[in-house]
């Protein structure tokens, strides 16, 4: 990829869970940026740091691939990313961040009895994070049926497209509209910083230090 040698490009979620925490985190940080959102590239007036507002689910991809240096991402996102990649994997995780906390749980229609992890055989299961239910059943010694989605998958039991559902609980509102119970945690998440796993250069470097200096000062005195 074609980036700039001496500006750290981040990739940023550009709307949803993790967004508003992100900016809030930089701006903690002592980093100022103007009007976000519009454009999807953005430079730091104050730092030799560029962002790049992307959907979550790219970020890990991103990071590997060496398009952008950084990411803020969820570690569910992530870990999902990374078990897809297998070997060619090649991110470091530089900070586990204290925002974005979530789990991954299965989940039932209310009305459906469960027992335990045994009664989930030969189930449809509708999940976005397949790699990650399909780990969690042979873990179980469970087999059932992984139907993936990206996304409302909360609405897929009633579609008929699934038994079953797998995904991320925040505040539970989501499953309490759908009329679903959650009744496993597979994963339980948070966003953290990455970095691709090639060294930077010296200047970017530089860079990256001052900002996991600010950061762990921001997040121990919030913490
Ligand atoms: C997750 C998940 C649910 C919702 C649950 O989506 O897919 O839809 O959050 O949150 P709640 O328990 O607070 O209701 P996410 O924020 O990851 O967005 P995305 O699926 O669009 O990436
Ligand atoms: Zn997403
Ligand atoms: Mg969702």
């Amino acid at each position: 990829a074609n980036l700039p040698k001496d500006r750290l490009r981040l990739a940023v979620q550009k709307s949803g869970r993790l967004h508003t925490d992100s900016m809030d985190l930089l701006k903690a940080c002592g980093i100022k940026i103007k009007s976000p959102k519009e454009k999807l590239l953005l430079h730091a007036d104050n730092f030799p740091l560029d962002l790049l507002f992307v959907r979550d689910d790219d970020i890990p991809q991103l990071v590997m691939d060496g398009v952008c240096d950084l990411g803020i991402v969820g570690q569910n996102v992530l870990e999902e990313s990374a078990l897809e990649r297998g070997t060619a994997n090649a991110y470091v995780s530089e900070r586990v961040l204290d925002f974005g906390g979530c789990r991954l749980a299965i989940a039932l229609p209310e009305e459906r009895p469960y027992a335990s992890v045994k009664d989930l055989a030969g189930l449809r299961i509708a999940t976005s994070y397949p790699q990650l239910t399909k780990r969690y059943l042979a873990q179980q010694g469970v087999s059932a049926d992984v139907v993936t989605l990206s996304g409302s998958v909360e609405i897929a039991p009633r579609l008929g497209l699934a038994d079953v559902i797998c995904d991320l609980v925040s505040s539970g509102s989501t499953l309490e509209a759908n009329k679903l119970r959650a009744v496993e945690t597979i994963f339980k998440s948070t966003a953290a910083l990455i970095r691709n796993a090639r060294p930077l250069n010296a200047e970017k470097a530089h860079a990256l230090e001052i900002i996991l200096r600010r950061l762990d000062g921001v997040q121990k005195a919030a913490g």
